[in-house]
């Protein structure tokens, strides 16, 4: 039998999505696929060459969110990506949200997932989340995550051995960052790739600052060429301004 390769894959996600079909249909077709993906065992040689032995691979590595997050493919017209998140034993990896729907493929050894819900607060916003499901998937299952608040989950490795995952996100409807989520002190906060987070911090200390020079300093990145979502933190520093 032919295995089903990271080539294969790639074709079959890239008509799925060129004619921009609706999400339910997504997740069900793109299931399909991510399940024969990860019922390929010959996949893992090739991502763990490409980062032990293969310097321009490792290069080519844009900056996620996760240092655990490796990006295996990248669609040209941005329809969707493809990573392998990498959980070692024993690490806590915090609940957080997504910007855009993701299939979840569990690669190797069993990954625990547990999936939350923001508690309904009447109409009023909320940072409180409850548990909705805590699963333990055995490699070859798929999971689903949606976007921004209905995504909301943890992933850890239970076991003794490093446990691969494969991860496939949509375009995202929200860009930028993710939302780590603390229910023990029920707060929400933006996480960043490394180097917007150090900008980000950069402003959130300007803010901090009651001086005419470090809110000259915001107003100026608010009006400049930064992306929307530093804009925000520009905005949120000034409003905390004394
Ligand atoms: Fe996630």
């Amino acid at each position: 039998m032919n295995e089903y390769t990271l080539n294969d894959y790639v074709q079959d996600m890239e008509e799925l999505l060129a004619d921009n079909p609706d999400m339910p249909h997504i997740i069900e077709e793109g299931s399909k696929y991510v399940s024969k993906l990860v019922s390929n065992p010959a996949i893992l040689n090739d991502i763990l060459t490409k980062l032990v032995l293969d310097d321009q691979f490792l290069k080519s590595q844009y900056q996620a969110i996760d240092p655990n997050d490796i990006i295996i493919y990248r669609s040209p017209n941005r329809l969707f990506s493809l990573r392998a998140f990498i959980w070692e034993p024993r690490v806590h990896y915090p609940i957080h949200d997504h910007g855009s729907w993701g299939l979840v493929g569990v690669y190797l050894n069993p990954i625990r997932e547990r999936k939350y819900q923001l508690r309904t607060n009447g109409a009023a916003p909320s940072t409180q989340i409850e548990l909705k499901s805590d699963q333990l998937l055995q490699p070859g299952q798929v999971t689903v995550v949606l976007p921004l608040d209905q995504g909301i989950h943890q992933m850890e490795n239970p076991g003794e051995s490093v446990a691969i995952s494969l991860h496939t996100y949509g375009a995202a409807i929200r860009k930028g960052y993710i939302q780590y989520y603390e229910p023990h002190f029920n707060t929400v906060r933006r996480a960043y790739p490394p180097t917007t987070f150090t900008r980000a911090l950069a402003i959130r200390t300007l803010g901090s600052i009651a001086q005419p020079w470090s809110e000259e300093i915001l107003k100026e990145a608010s009006e400049s060429h930064l992306p929307d979502y530093l804009k925000e933190e520009c905005l949120m520093a000034l409003n905390k301004q004394p």
